[in-house]
């Protein structure tokens, strides 16, 4: 049985209606410009800090959820091979849908990207934003594209960012109910990003135990969790202003801060490479020659260059000449999660 998903538009708020017990949805990853790095709350998976992000239209994550009475267990591959290593956290997904559905049955979850998975290319961001769109198609379950945010975000903090498109906020919630929620639309200001893969390999410390390690062992991480919130308010300011040169100094701050703990942490974490920094070195040397550009790097040794779209190609063209850049990939911002017909 196949049905599709509809998306009914309700002023900025998607709603999903539908029954089915098979859906493919599509997510993209979202870069952090405010970043997320720290739990308040290690078991609901609330951030301890707020963070503003911007999703991006040329990376994919597509996924298809089909629930199997011949099952014995969720089946899960990525990218064509069966993978374990998420296994507990799409279980745990799933798992929540079930019982809202009142379902038992397990389910064939086949998710393909078009870009390396678990290299700092936030492939758990847009991965489980496409899950928990694809499984709540799949069970009929009605659900407004907020809820949606949360059943994201409890399996990954970023990926409740990748139910939307845009600029997307994810401020804190007193009550503990933290979802993103959409600030800006991507053509109500459309920057360009490229990014500057610098290796392929997985990153050696997932962010989950990477926060939990910061957490408990940077002397920074109280100061970074106190400083956060004037940064989102600033960078929230700079965006509906579209003030790019507030956006660039906040952006690159949250960062570098954020990279001080993890570097801070003990045994420290260092996700960068040689190249890393001569990338983040040759952005400064744009901005400071008059080009609107800003770096961002996550958990990882990529580089990800924000730009006016008419400097794209100048900041493309010194970034490939770095090096050890291995590839660039160039990105518009993009929509939010959508059902689609096919994987194809
Ligand atoms: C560095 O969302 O992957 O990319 O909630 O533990 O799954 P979990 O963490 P995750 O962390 C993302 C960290 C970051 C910064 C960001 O995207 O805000």
């Amino acid at each position: 049985m196949f049905h599709t998903l509809r998306f009914e538009t309700i002023p900025n708020e998607p709603r999903l209606t539908h029954v089915t017990m098979e859906a493919i949805a599509q997510a993209q990853p979202n870069i952090a410009l405010v970043k997320y790095w720290g739990k308040r709350e290690v078991d609901r998976n609330i951030p301890a800090v707020p963070s503003l992000s911007i999703t991006l239209d040329s990376l994919w994550t597509r996924t298809k959820v089909a629930f199997d009475p011949k099952l014995r267990a969720d089946d899960v591959s990525v990218n064509g091979r069966r993978d374990a290593s998420q296994s507990s956290r799409v279980t745990a997904l799933l798992d929540t849908c079930r019982r809202r559905a009142g379902v038992g049955l397990h389910a064939h979850v086949d998710s393909k990207t078009n870009f390396p998975i678990g290299a700092g290319l936030a492939s758990s961001a847009s991965g489980f934003a496409a899950l928990a769109a694809a499984t709540v198609g799949a069970l009929a379950i009605e659900i407004d594209a907020v809820e949606l945010s949360a059943l994201a975000r409890r399996a990954s903090g970023s990926a409740a960012r990748s139910v939307f498109g845009g600029f997307v906020e994810m401020p804190d919630a007193l009550n503990g109910n933290v979802t993103a929620q959409p600030l800006l639309s991507a053509t109500d200001w459309p920057l360009r990003v490229i990014i500057a893969l610098t290796s392929e390999q997985p990153k050696p410390t997932g962010s989950s135990d990477g926060m939990r390690h910061s957490a408990e062992t940077s002397d920074y991480y109280a100061a970074w969790v106190d400083s956060a919130g004037r940064d989102f308010m600033t960078a929230r300011d700079a965006i509906m202003e579209r003030n790019f040169a507030t956006l660039a100094e906040v952006s690159e701050h949250s960062c570098l801060k954020m990279h001080a703990v993890m570097m801070s942490s003990n045994p420290p974490l260092v996700y960068w490479n040689g190249a890393t920094i001569d990338c983040i070195h040759t952005i400064r040397r744009l901005r400071n020659d008059g080009i609107p550009a800003f770096f961002t790097v996550d958990a990882g040794p990529q580089v990800k260059a924000v730009c006016l779209p008419e400097c794209a190609d100048m900041v493309h063209a010194a970034l490939q000449k770095v090096n050890g850049v291995r590839q660039l990939y160039t990105s518009n911002l993009g929509p939010g999660v959508r059902i689609m017909e096919s994987m194809q």
